[in-house]
């Protein structure tokens, strides 16, 4: 017998003599003695079981009592398969009220209504109970065969019943456990999918980065020659003039000779047109500035070769990280100009190990971010260093917009602009926070809406593992 058999039936009814009955029909007395078992022992040399009772049959005399046996079945887990219950009890429920409240308790139970007569007609009671599919209906006097196929038939449905929907179960069980599992596999994919988008994005933003740098650092490359020779020959230019001027005095002395002739009065009024005091004054001047100019201009290609020098070779460069804020400052000085006051409060930092145009650009995407957040209002960068440990730390704090709490946790996806097309394009902190992890260093923020955001960047000072 398989563990779903079960072979439990109540018979609810207030008649004890219908009790005598069905157990007559359902569980006569066992043909066996402990005396013959051991005979049986003794003949066949084994120990013979005890035949189980066909059916398991309980008695309740009325419909609270009936309720009260199914509900300790149900708590003991070994509920009744089936119920005989009679129509008419004169004390207490009726056979229908009866059912209902069985059926309330537990759906599975079969049910057999046995019957003389009823104050109900068939159908107002299978109406009632809802039962046109599921009631088998038993009327006195009743046949014995007739009784025992019922029980029969009716226990092995309850079986086929409970054996489906245990099958049901466990097919609901797999589903779940199939739609976790997809459930993960799509989360792996999108997981996936957004980590191959960042990667696209740095991609992207690096290839640009890298043929910009190219770029700038062939035309500062060309700029540099014309450059040396300006300068070169303002500093002759310079010399020259004054020899000139030695020259001048000389021949303005000479002129003492001729006084009073015509020549001198034309050199007189030559003199006084070209404004040659003025002249004198002013050429010096001319030639000072354009020497600053120069050197300026210069200065801003040196700039420009060390922010996009670019690593060739990808492996980690000491590097002093003052030097690449400055440059970084320089390129970037006319996004700051309008917008804020850069304010430097800066430790004196070591040599870091690092891929140092990265590391500018980082600073670059910060310094610009914190200038492009500022309203109408001229606002302040504050730029701090400053070593911890074997770190060193770079913090940008601006006097911006701030970003809103539901905002923050977007700001480093790839694609993420709060910016107007053509302003942002959403991957300046997505690409920097790559670069930092690079770098197995970290980037963190800290915003409040309508004062401002600082961003703290901590890098390593040497590197452990190969850059590529
Ligand atoms: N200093 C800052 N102040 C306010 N918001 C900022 C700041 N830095 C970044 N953000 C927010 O983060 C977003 C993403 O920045 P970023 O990745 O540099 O892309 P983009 O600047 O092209 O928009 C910005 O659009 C902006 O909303
Ligand atoms: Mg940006």
């Amino acid at each position: 017998m398989s563990e779903l058999s079960n072979r439990r039936i109540l018979l609810i009814d207030d008649m004890p003599s219908i009790h005598d009955d069905f157990r007559k029909i359902l569980a006569p007395p066992q043909a066996h003695s402990a005396e013959l078992d051991e005979m049986e022992a003794a003949l066949f040399g084994e120990q013979t079981q005890p035949e189980r009772p066909i059916f398991e049959l309980d008695s309740a005399y009325g419909g609270e009592e009936g309720l009260g046996k199914l509900n300790l079945a149900l708590q003991e887990q070994r509920p009744y398969a089936l119920a005989f219950v009679d129509m008419r009890m004169p004390d207490g429920w009726d056979g229908a009220k009866t059912i209902e409240h069985l059926w309330q308790q537990d759906p599975q139970l079969q049910v057999v209504v046995c019957t003389a007569y009823s104050d109900y007609s068939w159908d107002d009671l299978l109406n009632r109970l809802n039962a046109h599919d599921r009631l088998l209906i038993l009327k006195k006097p009743f046949d014995n065969i007739e009784v025992k196929q019922m029980a029969n038939t009716l226990l092995t449905k309850w079986e086929m019943t409970e054996r489906a929907s245990l099958q049901m179960h466990h097919l609901e069980h797999l589903v779940d456990q199939r739609t976790a599992q997809l459930k993960q596999a799509s989360e792996a994919l999108q997981r996936e999918i957004d980590e191959r988008k960042q990667l696209e994005g740095q991609l992207v933003q690096s290839e640009k980065l890298a043929s910009l740098g190219q770029l700038a650092a062939g035309v500062a490359h060309e700029i540099n020659n014309p450059i040396g020779f300006i300068s070169s020959n303002l500093g002759t230019l310079d010399g020259y003039f004054q020899q000139l001027l030695t020259m001048l005095d000389a021949y303005h002395s000479a002129e003492q000779v001729l006084a009073g002739s015509q020549t001198a009065l034309q050199l007189e009024h030559m003199r006084e047109q070209i404004e040659l005091e003025y002249l004198r004054e002013d050429v010096p001047l001319l030639i000072k500035e354009s020497k600053e100019g120069i050197s300026r201009v210069g200065q801003i290609v040196r700039d420009l070769k060390d922010f996009s020098r670019i690593d060739n070779n990808q492996e980690w460069q000491w590097a002093n990280l003052q030097q690449g804020i400055e440059s970084t400052l320089n390129i970037v000085a006319s996004e700051l100009k309008y917008k804020a006051d850069v304010v430097k409060d800066y430790q004196v930092l070591p040599e870091i190990e690092c891929l140092p145009s990265q590391i500018n650009q980082v600073i670059m995407n910060l310094v610009v971010n914190a200038a492009q957040a500022m309203g109408p209002e001229r606002g302040t960068i504050t730029l701090r260093t400053g070593t911890q440990g074997e770190t060193a730390w770079i913090e940008i704090a601006d006097t911006g917009s701030g970003i809103a709490p539901d905002t923050l946790q977007k700001i480093f996806d790839p694609f993420f602009t709060t910016k107007p097309v053509g302003q942002g394009t959403g991957l300046g902190l997505s690409l920097s926070y790559g670069i930092v992890k690079k770098h197995g260093g970290d980037i963190s923020v800290s915003s409040e809406l309508g004062s401002g955001t600082t961003f703290r960047v901590q890098l390593p000072l040497r590197q452990t593992r190969p850059a590529a």
